[in-house]
């Protein structure tokens, strides 16, 4: 019996919803939710949202799921703070995603815009004014590579007026350029009190034919914002991949298509040609018998 009170109320701290800081709460919108940021944020939740949470009002959503995820036009939703939905959305819970590393902070704000058009009585607060982006053009990450090690040193560094400071706690992702799309390296990590932070790199990705593999690092600082910077290094393993249109293939253009596409299309081709020639043959042919025949 004891055991199963434990395990209850055990059970409910998990199902507890996400403990929002006081000043995040208080974070008002910096963008207006005007008739375009609400489409916006609409497509936005369509692509990233729609699955569990269903459509507003609608209380379409997964009603399997524990905690059940709710219907963002009811009070569960609306009784929040602009700021607290902000951040929720941002670090997500034991079941949702964190979207913080997927949806920009404008994505994130036109989606709170979307949740909010379903509430009548809403009024949207005064927007805050933003620092952060003139800031943001300050900061610089270094990315560098060490041989021995394998590791991929990224050192983050902000300027404010004339002060260069380390950013210490940002969080930085890394990604490696794929032919198609972007290889995670690694999982989100934190910069240390110098600023810097280190990734061990796969040692067997393929690069280009000299090796060189480009890196995309992301930081994502509360006081600067988000900022990407790229860099090519020759880290990865040498690799002689014919371009994707040097060959003949399915994919590549009308003169390079694969000689069996181009035999299989040209005798279909002359086949039904052939008939319909046929045809027209055997209509004469018909008409001069009957002829013949009155
Ligand atoms: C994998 C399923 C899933 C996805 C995808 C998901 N959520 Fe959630 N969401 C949940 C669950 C479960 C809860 C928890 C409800 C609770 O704790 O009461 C929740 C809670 C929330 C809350 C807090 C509501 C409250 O009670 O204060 C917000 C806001 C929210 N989701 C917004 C979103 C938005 C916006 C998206 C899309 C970007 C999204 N969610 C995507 C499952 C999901």
């Amino acid at each position: 019996m004891v055991l199963l009170v434990v395990m209850l109320c055990f059970q409910s701290g998990i199902a507890q919803t996400v403990v929002v800081p006081a000043d995040k709460k208080a974070k008002a919108s910096p963008l207006l939710f005007n008739d375009a940021a609400v489409k916006d944020g609409e497509n936005i939740y369509n692509k990233n949202c729609v699955s569990c949470h269903g459509n507003p009002t609608k209380a379409n959503y997964q009603k399997s799921m524990s905690p059940i995820p709710g219907d963002p036009a009811e009070e569960k939703f609306q009784k929040n703070s602009d700021g607290e939905l902000f951040y929720k959305i941002g670090v997500g819970n034991a079941v949702m995603p964190m979207f913080k590393n997927i949806l920009s902070e404008e994505e994130r704000w036109k989606l709170v815009g979307y949740i909010r058009s379903f509430n009548k009585s809403y009024k949207q607060p005064p927007l805050e004014v933003v620092v952060v982006n003139l800031l943001s053009k300050t900061v610089k990450l270094a990315i560098s590579y060490n041989e021995k090690s394998h590791q991929i040193a990224i050192t983050a560094k902000g300027k404010i007026k004339n002060d260069t400071v380390p950013l210490k706690g940002s969080e930085i992702v890394l990604y490696a350029k794929r032919y198609f799309g972007r290889l995670q390296i690694e999982t989100v990590k934190q910069t240390n009190q110098q600023g810097t932070v280190l990734f061990a790199f796969p040692k067997d990705l393929p690069g280009d034919k000299v090796g060189n593999i480009e890196l995309i690092a992301k930081i994502n600082d509360e006081l600067f914002g988000e900022v990407s910077v790229s860099k090519t290094l020759k880290i990865g393993i040498p690799t002689d991949k014919p371009s994707l249109t040097e060959k003949r293939a399915i994919w590549n253009v009308n003169a390079k298509a694969p000689i069996w596409i181009l035999l299989t299309y040209t005798i279909g081709v002359l086949v039904v040609l052939s008939f319909l020639i046929y045809i027209i043959f055997s209509i004469i042919k018909i008409k001069k018998v009957s002829k013949k025949n009155n």
